[in-house]
């Protein structure tokens, strides 16, 4: 419990200099706790998990096996970036599963939301320990646990309820515990970005957006058909790229497309169309507890609708949600 306090001296990291210290330390301390056994991680791609592959490539090199989970929830061509990044930029052990079938499957009809997370979580930790039963040697686990993870453990241990259950890799099956390596653990996440950037990693990795877990399985609405899925995929794709455009992506925290499974009468070329409607939301905060509406420039929005409307198969509306939390949580399931 001890090292997971944050000591009042250690100062913030907000400068290459620092990350650059921070680093040369915890590959120092990596290479101390591995030596020559290997380390397996989960690599989602998210700020965390990439951070903590690229200091462990840094550290152990090809030691370091990074298992890369396709759940079949991913946004457009984030998996392949991820390829992109670390297998042919960082020349990492990297394993691909395409898991979208086992996935897709186990959630086939499926509605409740919470019943939904629970499925996506538990099969994520089923598909990892399928890999990692393959794997020989392995000792360790490295996690991209940060300081406000640690924090809120500790608020959870105290009885506090969360609203929504979010599922991080834990609770790994007895045949498989590693010791773990955290170097992140008493970092917040403005340090981890600027350790990710002194590391090399892309701009646009290092400050992606967060991401939930359970991916676009909790922004297809309801039961989640492959069609509207893949509706969903194409029309969040269009938001991000007028985002990037209209430099919105630079002051909205998060911002994504949802598809309720609802339909209505449209017309397109002269017939009746019916489609479903997708939904924008573009939300600022500072801790995920509340949030509010930042205002997307009419144009914007417009050049939005046109695109999502024109160009995906299956939608035939654009909506846009301007609810503050509270009441709407950031996410509609
Ligand atoms: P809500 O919807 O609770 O979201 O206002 C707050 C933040 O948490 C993210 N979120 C999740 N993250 N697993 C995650 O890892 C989840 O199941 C989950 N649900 C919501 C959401 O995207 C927002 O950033």
């Amino acid at each position: 419990m001890e090292n997971n306090v944050r000591p009042q001296t250690m100062a913030r990291i907000n400068t290459k200099a620092l990350a650059d210290e921070f680093i040369a330390e915890q590959v120092e301390l990596i290479r101390k706790q591995v030596g020559d056994k290997k380390v397996l991680l989960a690599l989602s791609g998210g700020v965390d998990s990439s951070v903590v592959a690229a200091l462990l490539i840094k550290a152990i090199g090809k030691q370091l096996v990074c298992v890369h989970v396709n759940h079949g929830l991913m946004r457009k061509n984030e998996s392949e970036n991820v390829i992109e990044v670390f297998q042919n930029g960082l020349n990492a052990n990297l394993i691909y599963v395409d898991a979208t079938e086992r996935f897709l499957s186990l959630l086939a009809g499926v509605s409740d939301p919470e019943q939904k997370r629970k499925i996506i979580g538990k099969e994520f930790i089923n598909v990892f320990a399928d890999e990692a039963r393959k794997l020989e040697g392995i000792e360790y686990l490295a996690q991209g646990t940060i300081y406000p993870d640690i924090l809120e453990s500790i608020k959870q241990a105290e009885g506090k309820k969360a609203v929504k259950s979010h599922h991080n890799v834990g609770g790994l099956p007895e045949d498989l515990q590693f010791e773990l390596v955290e170097p992140l653990k008493l970092l917040f996440k403005d340090e981890v970005r600027v350790v990710g950037e002194a590391l090399g990693l892309p701009h646009a990795m290092v400050y992606r957006q967060p991401f939930p877990g359970p991916g676009l399985g909790v922004r297809c609405l309801g039961a989640i058909t492959r069609d509207r899925l893949h509706a969903l995929r194409e029309a969040d794709a269009i938001l991000r790229e007028e985002f990037d455009i209209s430099g919105l992506a630079e002051k909205v925290w998060q911002y994504f497309v949802v598809i309720p499974d609802i339909k209505s009468v449209g017309v397109k070329d002269d017939s009746r169309y019916e489609g479903w409607p997708a939904i924008i939301r573009a939300v600022n905060t500072k801790d995920a507890m509340t949030a509010t509406i930042e205002e997307i420039p009419y144009a914007v929005l417009h050049k939005i609708t046109n695109r999502i409307v024109t160009e995906v198969e299956g939608i035939n509306r654009v909506l846009y949600d301007i609810t503050p939390k509270p009441t709407g949580t950031i996410e509609w399931e």
